[in-house]
């Protein structure tokens, strides 16, 4: 194509509009590359530098009142974002655990029949000291402390 034809296509598209329409896909194209560009990129980001943390680490929470329990029961409660188990003793006494099982994290319960902790999942076994003593989980479950203040009972973490 010689110069003077290029001077008529040039002039072809920009009847009517004052901007070239070769400047608007240009554009257009440059735009669409960036956003292509920066939705690859972002994730990636993201996933190599996580927020530092997505809830605030849990130390002390109220698992549950005086009288949700009786004796040889156990009651689950929330202990941040992970399930605790609280549990009235056949001995009256009050003891917490988290209710993560050691094994592959299903959620344990207390077996009044068994008197003793039990996982469903693989049929996991823990004594009231939250020891393992059958069945898969590799680990004791962790203990947490049990407050009573007024008629509410509170679980803590072990410092
Ligand atoms: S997850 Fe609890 S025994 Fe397997």
């Amino acid at each position: 194509m010689n110069k003077k034809n290029e001077d008529i296509t040039e002039k072809k598209e920009n009847v009517g509009s004052g901007v070239p329409r070769r400047s608007v896909l240009e554009f257009l194209l440059s735009f669409s590359a960036s956003a292509v560009v920066l939705s690859i990129i972002y994730p990636v980001v993201k996933y190599l530098i996580p927020p530092k943390s997505r809830e605030p680490i849990t130390n002390f929470v109220k698992a549950a009142k005086i009288g949700d329990l009786k004796p040889n029961s156990g009651l689950i409660f929330r202990f941040g974002n992970e399930p605790g188990i609280l549990i009235d003793t056949p001995q009256g006494e009050l003891k917490a655990f988290t209710a993560v099982c050691t094994h592959l994290g299903c959620t344990v319960q207390y077996r009044p029949d068994l008197r003793h902790i039990w996982c469903a999942c693989h049929n996991g076994h823990y004594d009231l000291n939250g020891i393992n003593i059958a069945g898969p989980p590799p680990r004791p479950l962790e203990e947490y402390d049990v407050l009573v203040k007024g008629d509410e009972i509170f679980a803590q973490k072990r410092q």
